[in-house]
């Protein structure tokens, strides 16, 4: 491993991961075609360089075969002993429907055998409608798996403050929430991120390079269309800048971040993973990897030498004091899909 100290994060007493998690929805399709054999001899190169931990669901297309393949891979070149290395936290996103014992377990077990192991490091669930509460019929049956050893520890995505309250009320052990998380939607800062604190819960953060557009690449660039915009990340997050302030503001957010970079000698992402991995609560940001297609490991390692200080958060503010405030005009953590 060539990560310094800094890049491990104790997720929970017998799990530790690197702060920075390759994410794998960029596998699924939506991001332009992948590999298999070149998906997962990337993943060797991102594993050797000490990006260990994965994040991935059951419908991010073949994201849990590809891992049930690595881990096969890893297991004759290194020995089954040093598989533990390897952190794979999937999803669970279940169609609205009846939430029995079998119906939960039937889903379970389809990750367990497409990811190649006996329990899930990580089980993250979704749902899409509150009024429907069978939600919580579902999570007291995967606690009961994760009671039985499938699953080591239970999270969820995309849940709002109010709901993961009544969770962690009902007495169901979440170790983590997964939200979208940048310099664009701090929503987790106005609720989430306290409510956490006080309740032993992380965050996990997706959306925090918005898929790309937080970077050089994009500064000072013209305003794309989405017909210029080739992954699905980037179309998902070029709309959330639009309703948090629009280009124009956006590009004055890269040449603030372009300044603190340069004092640094880093990249904006760099910037603005750091200033995300620094937030209250924030156990880890995902990163998406675009497995044989491109890559970007030597400049994310850099993440973890990073400090910024004062005034780079002064220059960083005096930008974001001028968007619009996300919860107002999309709601809490996750809302944008309900
Ligand atoms: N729970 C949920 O609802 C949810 C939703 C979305 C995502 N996620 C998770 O979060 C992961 C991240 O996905 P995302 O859509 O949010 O994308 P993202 O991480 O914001 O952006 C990923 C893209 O950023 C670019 N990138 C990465 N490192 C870079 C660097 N150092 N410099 C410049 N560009 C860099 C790469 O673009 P190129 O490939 O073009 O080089 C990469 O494909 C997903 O894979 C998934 O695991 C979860």
């Amino acid at each position: 491993m060539t990560l310094p100290e800094t890049s491990r994060f104790p997720f929970a007493a017998d799990l530790r991961i690197c702060r920075i998690l390759n994410g794998m929805w960029q596998v699924s399709g939506a991001h332009g075609a992948i590999d298999p054999a070149r998906a997962v001899a990337a993943m060797d190169a991102y594993h050797d360089a000490g990006f260990t931990t994965w994040d991935l669901a059951d419908h991010y297309g073949p994201a849990e075969d590809l891992i049930g393949s690595f881990r096969r891979q890893f297991g004759r070149r290194h020995g089954a002993l040093r598989l533990p290395e390897i952190q794979a936290f999937t999803k669970w996103v279940p169609s609205p429907g009846m939430m029995t014992r079998p119906v939960v377990e039937a889903a379970i077990g389809v990750s367990l055998r497409r990811m190649g192991v006996d329990r899930l490091d990580l089980l993250q669930f979704h749902w899409w409608d509150y009024q429907d509460r069978r939600y919580l019929d579902a999570l007291r049956h995967l606690a009961d798996l994760r009671d039985a050893g499938k699953i080591r520890h239970l999270a969820l995505t995309n849940f709002d403050t109010e709901r993961l309250a009544i969770i962690i009320e009902a007495g169901i052990p979440i170790v983590s929430n997964q939200v979208q998380y940048s310099l664009v939607d701090r929503r987790p800062a106005a609720k989430m991120a306290a409510f956490c604190s006080g309740h032993a819960v992380t965050l996990l953060t997706y959306g925090t390079l918005l898929g790309g557009l937080l970077s050089e690449k994009y500064l000072g660039c013209p305003e794309p269309g989405r017909a210029e915009l080739p992954t699905a990340s980037l179309q998902k997050y070029k709309q959330m800048i639009d309703a948090w302030g629009g280009w124009a503001l956006f590009q004055e957010l890269l040449a603030a971040l372009k300044r603190v970079a340069d004092k640094h000698g880093v990249s904006i992402a760099n910037a603005g993973t750091r200033y995300i991995l620094d937030r209250p609560a924030v156990a880890g940001v995902i990163i998406g990897a675009r497995l044989g297609v491109a890559e970007h490991i030597a400049d994310n390692t850099r993440v973890f030498d990073l400090a910024l200080d004062a005034e780079d958060h002064a220059a960083i503010e005096q930008v974001l004091a001028k968007s619009r405030d996300l919860m107002r005009v999309i709601g809490d953590c996750g809302d944008e899909y309900r």
